[in-house]
């Protein structure tokens, strides 16, 4: 029984294996850094400074960015590692089956899934609340009975735009990878465009008297809001999903996640440098923060531009984590541990198109029905969960004989992969109990399906 469980898949069987399923060989580390820099900043620069620096951190969030920030890079440089030795799709999931076997390996599997799924699913709501407001400006509004999750004291039965955007953008990612990036690139200009508008503008409207106190809910204050922040990297890790799709992975991967990090906590750190900075911090406890502080400052018209910049970014991020979803049930499905027609491609456009609808109804029926307001929680403790099993499965990626040369290494080892476990679990520490439990639930339910399915129908039992 043991052994089953614990069962490792060969490197050398990954690397030589996928002849017949492979994806086309098309993204370079331009189009990464943008894949990046599209599935990471979303609602984490539109939304979260505002509410964070109101309720937790002060001015002193850029703190809690950079704390972030530093988790996430060390994290990611174990990303790296791994994504430059064994370019394979699946993401933390793959890693895991290297080197820890099977259970984990579908344990990181569950918990992405819950990130993604989950991203997806409250990204969107938060672009259909943007998609509302915006709206608002122009006197138009959507109905309210189709305009928010199940709740008929409320007066909403269906969070419709929120639905409608996810399936637009399914249908996009079945037309092919290539497509799908150049949508992409288009709109992460933009995006990057609004924010630095924003920077711009905002600069000269800055009272540094704003920034005292600095740390108004101490030391404390700072670390829980590190522990929120982290939501707003997420995404790097979505493009170490694209591995089988990209050309010299060895030296593009690296590039692609360490530069699209560096890029956002630049961003992350100077607008909420401007946005502390314009507004005292207790003015931004609202879901528009940035726009917000331009009507303060009476630029009604950038704050309009700024809307429709947050829209277009939340897209991005929808997109890039939905990808991540299909590339990894994919990973699964190939796998054996979840039904073969996951891992189908379609033969027009080599992408696999059953299990993008499947992934996206799944996303687009918990941001039709359910709040998920509280539930951003559940996504950063499920990628926590799966950066700490990449960080100490770094340690034992070196021991492995049959690893190509020439992929990227981790400096300092093992000392920082240790201290990416050590600061990810601590993050850990700084979720609520609730979201404990939540996830408890979450992983009772995947050992069920394993053991009922997976153990089963695994690809390993025929090796
Ligand atoms: N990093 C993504 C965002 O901030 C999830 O929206």
């Amino acid at each position: 029984m043991k052994s089953v469980l614990f069962r490792k898949k060969p490197i050398e069987h990954l690397l030589n294996d996928h002849t017949e399923t492979q994806f086309k060989k098309t993204l370079g580390a331009f189009d990464l850094v943008l894949l990046g820099v599209g599935a990471i900043v979303g609602t984490g620069i539109f939304i979260l400074p505002g509410t964070v620096a109101a309720n937790h951190s002060g001015p002193a969030i850029i703190f809690s960015f950079i704390i972030a920030a530093i988790v996430c890079s060390l994290a990611g440089m174990c990303f790296s590692e791994f994504s430059s030795s064994v370019p394979v799709t699946g993401s933390a999931y793959t890693y895991g089956y290297i080197v820890f076997g099977e259970l984990i390996a579908w344990f990181v599997g569950w918990a992405l899934l819950l990130e993604y799924g989950l991203a997806v699913a409250s990204v969107a709501t938060g672009w259909s609340s943007y998609l509302n407001s915006l709206l608002a400006g122009f006197h138009m509004a959507i109905p309210e009975a189709i305009s928010g999750p199940f709740n008929p004291a409320a007066g909403t039965y269906i969070n419709l735009p929120a639905m409608v955007i996810i399936f637009i953008l399914a249908f996009l990612l079945t037309l092919g990878i290539r497509e799908s990036t150049n949508f992409n690139t288009l709109m992460v200009f933009i995006k990057i465009g609004v924010i630095l508008l924003f920077i711009g503008v905002g600069i000269f409207y800055v009272k540094p008297e704003h920034w005292h106190p600095f740390m108004p809910f101490g030391i404390d204050g700072v670390m829980n809001g590190a522990a929120l922040v982290f939501f707003a990297y997420l995404g790097f890790d979505a493009v170490s999903s694209a591995a089988e799709e990209v050309k010299n992975p060895q030296r593009n991967m690296p590039i692609g996640i360490i530069g699209s990090l560096l890029i956002c906590t630049l961003l992350y750190v100077v607008v909420s440098l401007v946005l502390t900075g314009i507004a005292p911090y207790t003015g931004l406890n609202v879901d528009n923060p940035v726009t917000v502080a331009m009507q303060m400052v009476h630029q009604d018209w950038i704050a309009g531009v700024i809307s429709l910049g947050a829209i277009i970014g939340m897209i991005t991020v929808i997109l890039v984590m939905l990808y991540g979803g299909t590339r990894l049930l994919y990973a699964i499905g190939r796998d054996g541990l979840l039904p073969k027609s996951m891992s189908e491609l379609s033969k027009k456009h080599q992408t696999p198109v059953k299990n993008t609808w499947v992934f996206a109804s799944a996303a687009a029926l918990c941001a039709g029905v359910v709040p998920l307001s509280k539930l951003a929680e559940l996504v950063n403790m499920g990628t926590l969960l799966a950066f700490t099993i990449v960080s100490v499965g770094t340690i034992y990626l070196r021991k492995n004989k049959n690893i190509p040369a020439g992929g990227f290494k981790v400096p300092f080892f093992p000392i920082l992969p240790i201290c990416s476990f050590l600061l990810c679990l601590f993050l850990i520490t700084q979720l609520s109990v609730q979201t404990w439990i939540a996830c408890g639930i979450w992983f009772i339910f995947g050992l069920i399906i394993y053991f009922i399915y997976g153990r089963k129908h695994s690809l390993m039992n025929k090796i």
